[in-house]
């Protein structure tokens, strides 16, 4: 028994493929979308996904500037950044990777972000919107990428119980929001580290979206048989057989494709749809910044 794989990659290309005649439209109109990414620090896994994202630009013929900050930048520095960011016309789209380092308030970042800039969806006027039950804003890219590969497996939500595995305000909380939206209108419960019978609340469910960062934590004995899952998880476990010594795991257990209709693998799942999901964000705010109507 096998459960279908929620392809991540083939959906993200389709995302993207649909992006081209609108990233042309721009271009007539000697618009080219371009998209700011600032890292500080050296942290191996941020800079893997933020070479990701600039490759992805490259391959949409999308701008991109790449600010690398050295991790003992103050936080006044990378305010003046972000600031000056804010000011240029001819930049569509800011992302300040996360993690920053811990003498850094990340949440005083993220308000600075004009929100007509702010690609990753995380500002308050952002996630207020989405809190409204208004989903035509910028939307966070990782559970928006969700919904896409809930949406193109044709998974039938409305009605349906969903469990989200994590509250964070990248992944979780906004998952939650947009389970629940109308349109989608699935009943959600949250599941956090303080939720009892995490087990059994993950048995009841249609839907289980995993996003907690804890390595295969949930098991095939937690799944209702035929469940959809979505495994958010990017983990590093060391791996002694593989050269670099390490692999990348998921927050489910491989074992639970044996008991689910369908499971999205790690890697080759989630990740590649938050990269189409950013693209999309950041044509999405050149459109609206130079007037378009958009989508
Ligand atoms: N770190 C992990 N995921 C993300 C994301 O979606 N955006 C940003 N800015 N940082 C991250």
């Amino acid at each position: 028994m096998g459960a279908q794989v929620l392809d991540g990659k083939a959906c993200a290309a389709e995302v993207e493929g649909q992006l081209a005649s609108r990233i042309a439209h721009l271009s007539e109109a000697n618009v080219t979308p371009h998209l700011a990414v600032i890292i500080v620090g050296d942290d191996p896994a941020s800079h893997v996904y933020v070479n990701a994202k600039i490759r992805a630009c490259e391959r949409l013929g999308v701008r991109s500037t790449h600010v690398a900050l050295p991790s003992d930048t103050s936080e006044a520095d990378l305010v003046g950044h972000v600031e000056a960011l804010n000011e240029r016309p001819d930049v569509h789209g800011i992302l300040v990777q996360s993690p920053l380092p811990s003498h850094m308030d990340e949440e005083r970042i993220t308000d600075l972000i004009d929100p007509s800039k702010d690609v990753d969806g995380f500002h308050p006027v952002n996630l207020g919107r989405l809190v409204q039950g208004r989903t035509d804003g910028l939307i966070p890219c990782t559970p928006h990428g969700v919904m896409k590969m809930l949406e193109w497996a044709k998974v039938d939500l409305q009605g349906k119980r969903a469990v989200v595995l994590g509250r964070s305000r990248i992944v979780g909380m906004p998952a939650a929001l947009l389970l629940a939206a109308k349109g989608a209108d699935a009943t959600v419960t949250i599941v956090h580290s303080r939720t009892e019978n995490i087990a059994d609340r993950c048995k009841e469910a249609d839907i289980v979206i995993a996003a907690v960062g804890r390595p295969t934590m949930v098991k095939a004995g937690w799944l209702k048989p035929g469940a959809v899952v979505v495994d958010v998880g990017i983990n590093r476990v060391d791996d002694e057989t593989r050269e670099r010594g390490w692999r990348l795991a998921g927050d489910v257990d491989p074992e639970a494709a044996n008991v689910a209709a369908w499971l999205s693998p790690v890697p080759g799942g989630v990740g590649p749809m938050t990269i189409a999901m950013l693209m999309s964000n950041t044509v999405r705010a050149a459109e609206t910044q130079s007037g378009f109507p958009g989508e």
